[in-house]
């Protein structure tokens, strides 16, 4: 079933909570693929009724980020959620989320502010703000669905580990649910930015799972110094990539190790062809 409006959604939640079923969320911006569709089966094999959202969310974008030509698919992503069993797809407008006039600002708008530590590194260096739209969203989707359970993808392991601090902080009443990254069997992660890439692109993105495999293979062999390891990525790199970042972090808390062990994850990002990428692994997986 497809919704657009919160009175529509909270009224079918209130239904499902009087007959006491478990409610699981799956949050998205759409364009679905199967990576979400990883996520959305998760939810549909844990729960009794499951609510995949699909809204493009303005807040999170930076200015000059690609809001506007971010892929809308939205009957097939309907399509897909109905497939799948899920029972209703969230699809509001920005009106109808934050009130008329889109409130790009906080002047007058009620912000979630993920903590600095947790943002001002990674993603959230270059794109400033981002996290507390993601939080934002995220919270007020929480409120709207109610849900038991969310699911929340590894593909975005820094939006996954801030998520699971802003409901500690918060008390807010879910299991946050991870899921694997799905690739392609090229290793390329799946993401609904990889429709930006050409033919050529999609080969020179590849780059970023050899970088995280070449490193973890190294790491198996038994190099867990933090600069020997990075070392490795540069014989990977071209004109054609444009690295961002490359860290070694804790990954409960996004620490920054010297010396890796089980518990790093290593995260990068990389341009290719003007398309910002993104990836990461747990050493030792
Ligand atoms: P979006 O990029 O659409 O991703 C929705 C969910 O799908 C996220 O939890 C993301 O980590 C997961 N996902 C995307 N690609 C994946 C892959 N290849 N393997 C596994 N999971 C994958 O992330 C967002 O939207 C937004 O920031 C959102 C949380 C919806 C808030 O607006």
């Amino acid at each position: 079933m497809l919704l657009h409006t919160i009175n529509e959604v909270r009224a079918q939640v209130k239904e499902w909570k009087k007959q006491g079923l478990t409610i699981g969320l799956v949050p998205t911006m759409g364009a679905l693929h199967d990576g979400h569709l990883s996520l959305i089966k998760k939810a549909v094999e844990k729960c009794d009724r499951v609510v995949v959202s699909v809204f493009v969310n303005p807040i999170q974008f930076c200015p000059g980020e690609d809001l506007d030509k971010y892929p809308r698919t939205l009957d097939a992503d309907n399509k897909m959620c109905d497939d799948a069993g899920v029972s209703v797809v969230f699809a509001p407008n920005p009106n109808e989320m934050y009130g008329e006039g889109q409130m790009r600002t906080n002047d007058f708008l009620t912000y979630v502010i993920p903590p600095f530590f947790y943002v001002n590194k990674l993603c959230g260096k270059s794109r400033v703000g981002h996290f507390d739209g993601v939080c934002t969203v995220v919270n007020k989707l929480f409120n709207i669905v109610q849900p038991d359970y969310a699911f929340f993808g590894q593909k975005d392991a820094q939006q996954l580990i801030i998520i699971k601090k802003m409901v500690k902080d918060l008390n807010i009443p879910v299991e946050i649910i991870p899921c694997p990254i799905v690739r392609e069997e090229s290793g390329l992660a799946l993401s609904s930015r990889n429709k930006y890439l050409s033919d050529e692109d999609k080969k020179e993105a590849l780059v970023l799972s050899k970088i995280l495999n070449n490193i973890n293979s190294c790491y198996k062999k038994g190099v867990t110094d933090v600069e020997a390891l990075k070392e490795t990525a540069y014989e990977f790199l071209n004109e054609h990539h444009e690295l961002e970042y490359l860290e070694f972090m804790n990954q409960e808390d996004l620490e920054k190790v010297p010396q890796a062990d089980n518990n790093t994850r290593v995260f990068i990002a990389c341009r290719v062809g003007g398309v910002r990428l993104i990836d990461n692994i747990l050493l030792g997986e």
